[in-house]
């Protein structure tokens, strides 16, 4: 997934203090490994999610085109705004950050992207998950291909699973809330809402998508389930073939009713693994209040890794919106800065 590389410290000696070198800027050092060839990006949607990432994105990237479903006024981005994919591959990008609804267009421009020899920033759970080949692909041709923000929103999931399983700890079992969106609806549920008016309020705040299957049905929390997967063991999933509960289908006083019995209805992922067996399930669950789950309100994500030697790791913050998420794709993207860089 990321490309996570330390910048080498330059060597101390007895007469410096102690105090951590200071690095130029990650802008100047790519600045002065490419003064007039500053790294050609394009942006594949500019939603809530692109939106956000264009209005961040570091000078040594130059945004030369954006990709969206209908046309702009000029002036409205600071980049033409095409709504035929071609004219935005005509560009010539070294850089293809996509932030578009996952689905079959989504898959065929990150293919197109790879076969051009692109670096990837995806958001894109829904094509990470089912397409391995294209980050296996992307990689051996020395490319980025990172999807920091495909799990976690703005809590560093992917980062901190790596983390854990290059330290040798051997990671057990993952279980976590990992869908800010049907954390959203199952606490407006219990707060009495319909679960129309429930998807409405999070359409409205952006976290939803205009079709809120995916989050509903556990779809998106198997996708991330099959990520941390990857991540952790090496291992391929099947999102299709992990068993779900769908919140469509809760009985109307299902909320309400866990909440007598002081409890907070949760949609619960899980990954075990035991030996070669790994398994994985999306349940909705009446938890303790006093459970870390629980605690994780609205759109919060917040993911438990439980290692096989060493104390439990929780990981948690706001896992969707427009800020959240693009400053996750903007790690992505000053660690490929870093990594072109060194
Ligand atoms: N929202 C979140 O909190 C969140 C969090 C984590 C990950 N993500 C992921 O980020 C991605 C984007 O989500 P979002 O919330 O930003 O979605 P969004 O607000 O609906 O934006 C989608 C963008 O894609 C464009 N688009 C849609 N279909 C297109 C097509 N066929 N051709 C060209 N452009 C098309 C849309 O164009 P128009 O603007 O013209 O309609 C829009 O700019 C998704 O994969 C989602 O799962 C989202």
């Amino acid at each position: 997934m990321t490309v996570l590389l330390s910048t080498p410290k330059p060597a101390r000696t007895r007469a410096e203090p102690a105090s951590p070198p200071v690095q130029p800027p990650l802008e100047a050092r790519f600045a002065a490994r490419w003064p007039t060839r500053p790294l050609r990006t394009v942006v594949l949607g500019c939603g809530v999610v692109g939106g956000g990432v264009i209005e961040r994105l570091p000078a040594p990237l130059a945004l030369t085109a954006i990709l969206a479903r209908r046309a702009r006024p000029e002036g409205a981005f600071p980049a033409p705004v095409f709504t035929d994919a071609d004219a935005v591959f005509a560009t010539r990008p070294d850089l293809v950050i996509e932030a578009l609804p996952g689905g079959p267009e989504a898959e065929a421009l990150l293919a197109r992207a790879v076969a051009q020899g692109c670096h990837v920033i995806s958001a894109n759970k829904d094509v990470a998950a089912r397409r391995p080949d294209l980050i296996r692909d992307a990689r051996a041709h020395g490319r980025v291909f990172a999807h920091s923000a495909a799990v976690g929103g703005g809590a560093p999931v992917l980062e901190t699973v790596a983390r854990l399983a290059a330290s040798g700890a051997g990671i057990a079992r993952v279980r976590g809330v990992l869908n800010g969106t049907s954390n959203f609806v199952l606490d407006r549920l219990r707060a009495g809402q319909s679960l129309g008016q429930a998807v409405a309020a999070a359409q409205a705040a952006g976290f939803a998508e205009a079709d809120p299957s995916a989050d509903l049905d556990g779809l998106d929390a198997a996708n991330k389930l099959v990520l941390i997967a990857r991540e952790a063991w090496g291992v391929s999933l099947d999102p299709a073939s992990i068993l779900r509960e769908s919140i469509s289908h809760l009985p109307a006083s299902a909320a309400a009713s866990a909440a007598r019995q002081s409890r907070r209805l949760r949609q619960v992922a899980v990954l075990e693994r035991a030996g070669a067996r790994v398994s994985a399930r999306v349940r909705l669950e009446a938890l303790a209040e006093t459970d870390a789950l629980a605690r994780t309100r609205d759109e919060g994500n917040c993911v438990v890794l439980s290692p096989q030697r060493g104390a439990q790791v929780i990981v948690a913050g706001k896992g969707a919106g427009r800020a959240p998420t693009a400053a996750s794709m903007l790690g992505d993207v000053h660690r490929l800065i870093a990594a072109v860089c060194s």
